[in-house]
């Protein structure tokens, strides 16, 4: 596959000096990868993408299935950069928000960071960061499916990027979506999550749904407050979820397993 490494070079270089763009065929796990470079002091910004995972990493310690032997039907990258913002919460629901907006306007934000297509996961979002000396590091792993996978032993049925676009291929995707990506990751350095509440309204997949969370907790999704943490009303009151361990599915799914 032919990739745009220049143009996006082109693009991003002069908001992040110093950046490279790599393409492997073929690696355990570009976060993996990113965090290892990292934990041995390199951290330099980077786009790093890999034809095939072998061993691709989800949320909450999840594999993460990218259908690696068929070339073409995932899209899997990791940007890594120096981050500094005051306060980091949010920092996946804005990385979602941009996704989405570069990519379709049907597609929705399941918090904290799924793209969701009609009620199916269409990609996934995995940060993860390394305190190297003084300096933040932020790794950003996005999956993205172009044709959606076996859905056998998945949680969520899967979806698939052409079915909104039919003729879309990866490299292109990558190219639309990796300028407004960094912008939107700079942004968030200075200004946090707070501004983007109302666009991640505007894309909000639980807004006004039963959820059940992986806690046991239930309640009726009410959009997130400016650090980025979901509201749920519930029989109790108005609870904030915040934590990263914390799973929520909509009840209307049709079972009550979180996911
Ligand atoms: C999730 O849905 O739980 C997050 C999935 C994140 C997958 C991407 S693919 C590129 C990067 N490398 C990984 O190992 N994971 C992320």
């Amino acid at each position: 596959m032919i990739w745009p490494a220049e143009a996006i070079w082109e693009a991003v270089s002069p908001l992040l000096p110093g950046f490279t763009v790599e393409v492997l065929p073929e690696i355990d796990s570009t976060n993996t990868e990113l965090m290892r470079r990292a934990h041995a002091g390199q951290i330099e910004p980077v786009l790093l993408v890999a034809e095939r995972q072998t061993a691709g990493r989800g949320r909450l310690g999840r594999d993460w299935s990218s259908e690696t032997l068929t070339q073409g039907r995932t899209l899997t990258f990791s940007l890594g950069l120096p981050l500094a913002p005051a306060d980091w919460s949010g920092l996946s629901l804005a990385v979602g928000l941009s996704v989405v907006q570069s990519l379709h306007p049907q597609l929705r934000l399941k918090w904290p960071n799924d793209v969701w297509l009609h009620d199916r996961k269409l990609a996934g979002i995995l940060i993860e960061t390394a305190s190297v000396g003084q300096t933040r590091y932020v790794v950003i792993g996005v999956g993205i499916n172009m044709v959606a996978p076996d859905a056998t032993g998945l949680r969520t049925l899967p979806a698939g990027l052409r079915e909104v676009l039919p003729q879309v291929r990866a490299p292109d995707v990558l190219e639309h979506l990796m300028l407004p990506l960094v912008q939107a990751v700079q942004r968030f350095g200075m200004l946090g999550f707070a501004p983007l509440v109302g666009a991640f309204a505007a894309r909000d997949v639980l807004q006004g749904r039963e959820v059940v969370c992986s806690d046991g907790l239930t309640g009726m999704a009410r959009g997130v407050d400016a650090s980025g943490a979901l509201l749920v009303h519930t029989a109790s009151g108005v609870r904030k979820i915040t934590s990263a361990e914390v799973s929520v599915r909509p009840v209307s799914l049709g079972d009550d397993q979180p996911q």
